[in-house]
């Protein structure tokens, strides 16, 4: 059974800055918890409020937090939320002087300017379009001689900032979060994964003929749950069967995006495509 909740302004508190032309509240529906763990989802009839609503967590962390720490996710689902982040944080009285941020992933062996790279990716879309301080914004180094060793650094690093208050995340069509692909240990630390060959494949539509990598450097699944909260974008009809999956099996190292029912604060923010025939009570 569909039922359509629609929140009042208070619910949505702390969720986006409350400026009414924002609000999507005819469009809002709240699913039961059921199948979702503790996470709350939240699923929208157009597929770009996902992004606008996670910005608005962004936002008020801004606000809220001195120095706050921000893990920042790529791939196709980001790119609409970092073109609206870029365009909203000032009017939304924002900067980033004061943000570090992390990258969840990177792949091995393709250089920064590599229009492939996650580098490239983050810096074209988003750093050099914000006041972000360089020096503030992190990411896994996939050229690294020792790869392991950056992969320590790496966690050291966000352990010395405090560790992550706010973590996005995508969804890999096989439950992959970062590249931590199926089977991997809940308990791994940042480390160098191999990309399984649903992944090679879904990825391939960016490199455009040349070959996808073998592997990347990934947040570990513990360094993502250690996240303080954690928003995940699901959008598109390609994204259907592993939400269902999702709500449908237990928590299990086989479908990784199953750790985060266990976590305590989760947002899922879907489309209808994304989120079709979910059951909710
Ligand atoms: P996508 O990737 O946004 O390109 O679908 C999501 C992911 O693999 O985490």
């Amino acid at each position: 059974m569909n039922r359509e909740i629609v929140l009042t302004g208070n619910e949505l508190k702390g969720v986006m800055p409350l400026r009414s032309e924002t609000l999507p509240l005819a469009h809002l529906k709240s699913l039961e918890r059921k199948g979702f763990g503790n996470a709350s989802v939240f699923v929208f009839l157009n597929s770009y409020k996902p992004a606008e609503i996670a910005a608005g967590y962004l936002f008020n962390l801004m606000k809220e937090k001195k120095n706050p720490v921000v893990g920042l996710a790529t791939g196709g689902t980001f790119e609409y939320f970092y073109d609206y982040v870029s365009q909203n944080y000032k009017n939304n009285d924002c900067t980033f002087k004061n943000v570090s941020t992390f990258n969840l992933d990177e792949y091995v062996g393709i250089a920064k300017d590599n229009p492939n790279s996650y580098h490239h990716y983050i810096d074209s879309r988003f750093y050099s379009r914000i006041d972000i301080k360089r020096e503030n914004a992190f990411m896994p180094d996939g050229m690294a001689k020792d790869l392991q060793a950056e992969a320590d650094i790496y966690d050291k690093r966000i352990a010395s900032k405090g560790g992550i208050d706010l973590q996005f995340l995508g969804i890999g069509t096989n439950g992959h979060i970062g590249f931590n692909e199926p089977g991997t240990s809940f308990d791994s630390a940042t480390h160098v994964a191999k990309l399984s060959e649903s992944t090679v494949k879904d990825n391939s539509r960016f490199f455009k003929g040349s070959k996808v990598p073998e592997s990347a450097l990934t947040m570990g699944m513990s360094t993502i749950f250690s996240a303080k909260k954690i928003v995940v974008i699901a959008t598109g009809k390609q994204k259907n069967g592993i939400l269902r999956k999702i709500q449908g099996c237990g928590v299990t190292e086989e479908v990784p995006a199953t750790i985060l029912k266990m976590h305590h604060d989760v947002t899922f923010l879907l489309d209808s495509e994304a989120a079709h025939g979910l059951s909710v009570e």
